[in-house]
């Protein structure tokens, strides 16, 4: 059975929603590398206003899709709670999977589908790719090449603003479907957004060694059009690195929206403002060592340096409605791997590792805890000409 046609590999999407669209927004971009050989959504009403807008064709049934002959991956992008039934079907029928993040809900659940996967001789890998756009390959390339010396501390931001208070009912996908309040807020900011910048620093410094963690769920009523059961709405972890580099994460959809990545070097300081933007400059800001230099620093601290070069502009626009990621870009690179019998870079090691270390982000009290605080103290009185 051939999975390629001609130079490209086949593949099918399961689940029309939300990002489906960003994906598909993205397949011209790779039209010499990847064949839509269709689509499915057990929504009827989604699967025909995903293909009316499309044009592509779509699938009865989940089975239908996996009988597809020469079909190599499958996309997997329903919503998380459905990642796992899906991506084990797929693997049962024999199919490579690439699925949207979270690849399992539970580092437990990731690990199994890896087990299924390599017991049927099939691929796995799980989203996010934005480490391989330009933005953080030029980031990692100037770690590499030690714009910054010997890199120590990384303070990365994932704060998105009050989400439940913004107009997000009027966020609406090309074809149709209203951004998924609710399913957002019961998978979780951490779980959401944590492998954007987790990726990108597991590639940098390797496996994450040790995390500590706080999580809550702040604002419990997300004043939501249906019940809901949200999950923790901030967290912030500290992760450990070899080599003593420790990263501070911090996600929340309450405080204003931040998106800041800075690593922090003996040189100076690497900054993107946004991982999700492959055309987001890196800058550089040298370590302020004179006296005047330091002044400067704490005059005008938002100056963020110089813009570092990158290997090559981005091959597309976003904005305006358009993604400013390639959805496809770690689609296309899996199956190239595949096609070539080369390892991945998105692959499933990596994708079970980010599920391990965003749930323990996310839910800290499911892993050993650090010890509780003994001392006491009074309630402090503020002074009498404040009161
Ligand atoms: N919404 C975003 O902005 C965004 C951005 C990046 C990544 N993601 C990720 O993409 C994934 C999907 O999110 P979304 O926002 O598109 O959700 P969504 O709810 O809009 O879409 C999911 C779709 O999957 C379908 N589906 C569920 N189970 C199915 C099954 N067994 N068979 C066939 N279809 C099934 C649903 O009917 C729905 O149409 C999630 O993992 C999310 O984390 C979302």
């Amino acid at each position: 059975m051939s999975s390629r046609d001609g130079n490209r590999v086949r593949i099918a999407v399961v689940g029309c929603g939300y990002v489906a669209d960003m994906y598909r927004d993205c397949l011209a971009l790779h039209a010499d590398g990847l064949e839509l050989a269709g689509v499915y959504d057990r929504d009827p009403a989604r699967l025909a206003a995903f293909t009316r807008t499309w044009g592509d064709r779509a699938f009865g049934s989940l089975a239908e899709l996996l009988a597809e002959p020469g079909l190599a991956v499958v996309l997997n992008l329903t919503d998380p709670e459905n990642h796992a039934p899906v991506t084990r079907a797929a693997i049962a029928a024999g199919r490579h999977v690439y699925s949207e993040k979270p690849l399992g809900l539970t580092f437990g659940e990731a690990r199994s589908l890896r087990e299924a996967a390599d017991a049927a001789g099939v691929r796995l890998a799980a989203a996010p790719s934005n480490i391989l756009g330009e933005q953080a390959q030029t980031l990692w390339r100037a770690v590499r090449s030690g714009a910054v010396g010997r890199v120590r501390l990384v303070y990365a931001e994932l704060d998105d603003g009050m989400v439940h208070k913004a107009d997000y009912r009027r966020w609406i996908s090309r074809s149709g479907r209203r951004w998924p309040a609710e399913g957002e807020f019961e998978t979780g900011c951490t779980f959401e957004h944590a492998g954007y910048v987790v990726t990108l620093l597991v590639a940098m410094f390797g496996p994450v060694r040790r995390v500590t963690a706080h999580a809550a769920l702040l604002i419990p009523d997300k004043e939501c059009d249906q019940p809901v059961h949200p999950a923790p709405d901030f967290s912030c972890g500290l992760l450990e690195f070899d080599g003593g580099i420790v990263a501070r994460l911090t996600n929340s959809i309450v405080a204003p929206y931040d998106h800041r990545l800075r690593i922090v070097g003996d040189g100076g300081v690497l900054q993107v403002d946004e991982p999700w933007d492959f055309a987001g400059p890196v800058r550089l800001k040298r370590t302020a060592t004179t006296r005047l230099d330091r002044l400067i620093e704490r005059r005008f601290p938002a100056r963020k340096g110089k813009v570092v070069p990158a290997p090559r502009p981005v091959p597309f626009r976003g904005g305006r409605g358009r993604p400013t990621m390639d959805f496809l870009r770690g689609v296309r690179e899996f199956a190239d791997a595949i096609a070539a019998h080369r390892p991945s870079r998105m692959d499933a090691d990596l994708a079970v590792h980010i599920t391990e270390v965003t749930e323990m982000l996310q839910h800290p009290e499911r892993f050993p805890r650090p010890a509780p605080v003994t001392s006491q103290v009074g309630a402090m009185r503020p002074m009498d000409w404040a009161v």
